[in-house]
């Protein structure tokens, strides 16, 4: 393909920050570049951050934070990634799924609130695209129910939410820096400890169950067994192309930003007319420009662009396959119609080539190709 979905871009000084950590010998993880990586975060969610080698890891850690026993309930999206879900059902929990909204295609509350129980341990909110979930109502419900709520941030990292940084609402926050994120470093991620209760315990089972944090603080002059845990550190050399990352991500915001209202402004008039919506933002949201999708007026329409862009040379992707219609979904009771709206927006949603590296060149095939596509209106405005 010409223009693929995703490219990973050298941005700033990564090449140079990978042969520097390389040339130390410090390879394994908590080096000078995690620990860098870790305090640029740290300072911009005004909390503890723990890096670690990806999202689902980091959602593993909160699975871990819940203490949860057989029985105990985590309340997912069902339009999500498999480990939004998954790391907590892994620990013992029941997933228990709940709708989207049909305009931003993030956790309804009032579905949410249905769902809540008395064995509810917590609510995982992701911001899809980056675009923010309605974090008012769900944190009263999860205030009112007595349960954790978990930000699954893999898309938001520099979004907001009126003006507070995304991943800085939950008692936790997990963050990806998988190669298709808005920043990267191949595979890696974070867990933000906004609850400081939560954070010697955090480090302890990132840390294979043991103390070491504190060893290499001074603070025992041994490190021992204090819980469980697993190995859950970054690399160094990933670390050291994360940090190259992360000094230039205003440099990257803004170029998302452009390519993603230039989408917007030159294909909006095209959406009303044939039926297909956008991705509406709440004035509330500001997002960190992740995604731009399409929500086509149905499947055969849907699958009609990706082919009709295919022969244009662009690559159009789908996702998510509902959660609750998983063979794993369906074996804690997932059946056809629980989440209409996941289900519907599944069949219909299409993501555009994003990337930094998206030329202007490159987006004007794209914007071209989408725009010679002949979608039939049915159903829904666009929102934007
Ligand atoms: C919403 C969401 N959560 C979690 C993940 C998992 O991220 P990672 O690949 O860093 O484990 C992804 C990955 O794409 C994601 O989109």
């Amino acid at each position: 393909m010409r223009t693929p979905f995703n490219e990973v871009s050298v941005v700033g000084n990564e090449l140079r920050y990978v042969a520097e950590a390389a040339a130390s010998l410090h390879l394994a993880g908590d080096g000078p570049f995690s620990d860098r990586c870790a305090e640029h975060l740290a300072s911009h969610f005004g909390a503890r951050v723990l890096m670690t080698p990806s999202c689902t890891h980091a959602l593993e850690m909160c699975a871990y934070l819940l203490g949860l026993e057989p029985g105990d309930e985590v309340v997912v999206p069902s339009y999500a990634f498999v480990t939004t879900a998954s790391a907590f059902a892994a620990h013992g929990a029941t997933p228990v799924f709940a709708d989207v909204c049909p305009d931003t295609w993030n956790l309804d509350p009032d579905d949410v609130a249905r769902r809540i129980g008395p064995r509810t341990r917590a609510i995982v909110a992701l911001h899809y695209g980056g675009v923010a979930c309605d974090l008012e109502a769900l944190g009263k419900l999860a205030e009112r129910s007595g349960c954790m709520l978990i930000e699954d941030n893999a898309h938001g990292l520099y979004g907001a939410y009126r003006g507070r940084p995304l991943g800085s609402f939950g008692a936790l926050a997990t963050l990806s820096f998988h190669e298709t994120k808005n920043l990267t470093c191949g595979e890696g991620g974070a867990l933000v400890v906004n609850d400081p209760q939560l954070a010697s315990r955090a480090e302890i089972i990132r840390d294979k169950g043991t103390d070491r944090a504190r060893f290499r603080r001074g603070e025992v002059d041994r490190y021992t067994w204090r819980d469980n845990g697993s190995s859950y550190l970054l690399s160094e050399l990933q670390a050291a192309f994360l940090y190259g990352q992360l000094e230039a991500a205003e440099r990257v915001m803004a170029r998302r930003r452009a390519i993603w209202t230039r989408y917007r402004d030159e294909l909006r008039d095209w959406a009303e007319t044939r039926g297909v919506a956008l991705q509406h933002v709440p004035d509330e949201s500001d997002p960190p420009y992740h995604l731009f999708p399409l929500l086509l007026p149905d499947e055969g329409q849907r699958d009609a662009l990706i082919a009709h862009l295919a022969r244009a040379g662009v690559l159009g992707v789908f996702h998510y396959l509902p959660l609750h219609l998983s063979p794993v979904g369906r074996r804690y009771g997932g059946t056809p119609g629980d989440c209409p709206v996941s289900e519907d927006v599944s069949r219909r949603l299409v993501r555009l080539p994003m990337f930094f590296g998206l030329d202007s060149e490159r987006q004007s095939e794209v914007i071209g190709a989408v725009r010679t596509f002949g979608a039939a209106g049915k159903s829904g405005g666009p929102r934007a």
